[in-house]
């Protein structure tokens, strides 16, 4: 079956779907992103993947395309034209098109992308093993907490990590210190189970999973603490896991050619991967569409 997109106005078959290619989304990597993930036609944390949507626009002074009210109309449609019952819901906004120039008018009008992707998050034979991770420099701009598509340092890192089949791999800074993965957040949980994940700040993106899992595990009686760790804090972890829309919770088991403790997921990650799994299933389909 032929996937339907929506473009500028128009519900396509993504092959006929044509961006101008004076966008400056095409040219400049000029605009910013969302990926929602989607259950029995039911959109996980709607709400907060539009609130970052909205501040990424604000912070790069892109205009809203349409009200929220009707991108809302536009992607219930993306999902009902896709009978997309499980899969991911893909949104772009590019500055617009226009002749090609570093600077921009202000009246430009934004571009909107929405498409549909059928995907299973990582199977449980995968999360049951554990996954391995690589280190790599942090190489990307100053302002990670927009989710901008200008994604090269993230797609180079993606890709060594899969070239030595990695699953990940984990930005440190010259520091020493660990922001994020390329496209998941991280977390360690040290010898006294305290679960630690970087601050949110400019060095990372604010992950919409990532306060998801904060809420379940405060709410579960663990305890947080939100401050910068390093590599060998790392290594030398009780468990390290990694949260994102398209990877839910996923153990970590080794970090580049560290074991991490016994060299079996984590039981904080596999309860908190539980308890999100059902925090997903429980979403109420009527209520989740609120902004
Ligand atoms: N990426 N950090 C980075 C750099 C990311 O790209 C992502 C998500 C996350 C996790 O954020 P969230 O929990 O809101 O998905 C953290 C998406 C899935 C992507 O680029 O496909």
């Amino acid at each position: 079956m032929s996937h339907i997109a929506y473009i500028n106005g128009l519900y396509e078959p993504n092959k006929n779907a044509l961006i101008n290619i004076e966008d400056r989304g095409l040219q400049f990597s000029d605009g910013v992103y969302e990926v929602i993930y989607v259950w029995n036609e039911t959109p996980v944390d709607y709400g907060a993947h539009i609130e970052r949507l909205s501040r990424s626009l604000n912070e790069l002074n892109i205009p809203a395309p349409m009200s929220w009210r009707s991108l809302t109309v536009i992607i219930k449609e993306v999902i009902r034209r896709n009978y997309l019952r499980q899969g991911i819901i893909y949104i772009q906004i590019s500055r617009g098109v226009a002749s090609r120039t570093h600077g921009y008018s202000r009246e430009m009008e934004p571009s909107l992308v929405v498409t549909a992707k059928f995907t299973a998050p990582p199977s449980e034979e995968i999360v049951k093993k554990g996954v391995k991770v690589l280190s790599t420099p942090d190489i990307r701009w100053a302002r990670r907490d927009i989710k901008s598509i200008s994604l090269l340092p993230n797609i180079i890192a993606k890709q060594s990590a899969l070239d030595v089949k990695a699953f990940e791999s984990v930005f440190y800074k010259s520091d020493g210190s660990v922001t994020e993965a390329s496209a998941s957040n991280v977390w360690i949980v040290d010898k006294d189970k305290t679960l630690i994940t970087h601050p949110t700040s400019r060095d990372i993106l604010g992950g919409v999973t990532r306060a998801t899992i904060l809420k379940l595990a405060r709410d579960a009686g663990y305890r947080i603490s939100e401050h910068s760790f390093t590599l060998q804090n790392m290594h030398v972890a009780d468990e390290v896991f990694l949260t994102g829309t398209t990877t839910f919770v996923m153990p970590v088991v080794q970090v580049d050619k560290h074991t991490i403790a016994n060299g079996y997921p984590g039981e904080c990650a596999l309860e908190l991967r539980d308890r999100y799994i059902q925090y997903i299933k429980d979403v109420d389909p009527v209520m989740a569409w609120n902004v």
